[in-house]
């Protein structure tokens, strides 16, 4: 239904297609101090299962939003330049190209890609090279005193897909995000879009069974992976009052459903368990934390336990209810002002 509404907005938005020879720039292997230390644990985040099994591009919901937030420019794609903050491996623009692949559409928009992960955005520029979608991928610490690489208002659509629960914690998180925010705007077009989605506490120990596992066997809080890794993330004021700051104008909250992992791994917990105990990187960053503290051989004997007497079923039904009613995680679209 959505599609057919979407088609004839869509024409004439994205028509033109343009070419980019491409390296990614590498800039500094080292992370500034300040940066959450275990995404660079042994280069781990550099390979490449986090693509296969961690971002299955992004959910119906978060495309359509990112979507609809391009079409209010107005623009052809030779005229518009789009922005991945904490790229990865392109999950989201790859999505909004196969996306509009499906609506009819034949050429693409170009995205500057920025991480801080050489290995990552490899991977990205190979996907988008298929779309010829990249305009430039370069290794680039968000947080640094830097400005981002590119000119006051040269930017019409930006994205920041789960990156913030990444930019340390405590204290300095806020201000983080509130200098994330600040740069991007400096660097957005007047009336361009910023698509931000990220988890909120709640909704990172809700809605993931192997996060409310721990809730469930009422385990001891600092070693369940829900509440260390739903400690990272921004309440959803918080990230308002920040867009609001940096001088963007919020015109859409709005809970997804977007996956995390790979539905089948989601749906498959003794695989996923697997995964987490054989060190596969994309699937135990989640437990980092209780990694770190030498915590997760329990947690993985509670789990083991779950799965041999039938209990995850309850848990993953549990977890399930909660996608449904508050998300995986939040979509805010915001306007520059
Ligand atoms: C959960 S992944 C999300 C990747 C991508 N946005 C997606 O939705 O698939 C978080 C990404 O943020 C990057 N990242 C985290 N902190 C960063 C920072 N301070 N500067 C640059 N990139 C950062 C990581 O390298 C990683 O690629």
């Amino acid at each position: 239904m959505l599609l057919h509404k979407q088609i004839p907005l869509l024409k004439g938005f994205f028509t033109l297609t343009t070419s980019h020879e491409t390296d990614v720039t590498a800039v500094s292997a080292t992370p500034a101090s300040g940066v959450n230390s275990h995404y660079f644990k042994d280069g781990q985040y550099d390979g490449n299962t986090y693509h296969t099994q961690r971002m299955a591009r992004c959910g119906e919901k978060q495309l359509d939003a990112f979507l609809k937030a391009a079409m209010h420019l107005d623009l052809s794609p030779d005229q518009m330049t789009g922005l991945c903050l904490g790229a990865g491996t392109g999950a989201p623009p790859l999505a909004i190209c196969e996306g509009l692949k499906a609506r009819g559409e034949t050429s693409f928009p170009n995205f500057h890609l920025l991480d801080f992960s050489v290995g990552q955005l490899e991977v990205a520029k190979t996907a988008l090279g298929e779309y010829d979608a990249v305009a430039s991928c370069q290794q680039w610490n968000l947080i640094d005193d830097r400005e981002l690489p590119y000119e006051d208002e040269s930017i019409d659509f930006a994205e920041c897909t789960h990156v913030l629960h990444h930019l340390t914690h405590g204290d300095l998180h806020a201000h983080n995000i509130r200098k994330v925010f600040d740069k991007t705007r400096r660097v957005m077009k007047p009336n361009g879009r910023f698509c931000v989605v990220t988890m909120s506490p709640k909704v990172c120990r809700l809605s993931r069974w192997f996060a409310l596992l721990g809730q469930i066997a009422t385990m001891d809080q600092s070693m369940d992976p829900g509440y260390s890794y739903g400690a990272e993330c921004p309440d959803t004021d918080i990230v308002l009052a920040h867009l609001a700051d940096a001088g963007f104008e919020v015109k859409k909250v709005e809970p997804i459903r977007t996956p995390l992992v790979v539905e089948e791994l989601y749906y498959n917990p003794k695989k996923l368990i697997d995964l987490v105990r054989n060190g596969d990187y994309a699937a135990s960053s989640f437990f980092s934390h209780a990694n770190d503290r030498g915590l997760l051989e329990d947690w993985l004997a509670q789990a083991d336990r779950m799965v041999e007497n039938g209990e995850i079923e309850t848990v993953i039904e549990r977890a399930d209810s909660w996608r449904n009613l508050i998300g995986q995680a939040t979509i805010f679209v915001a306007k520059v002002v």
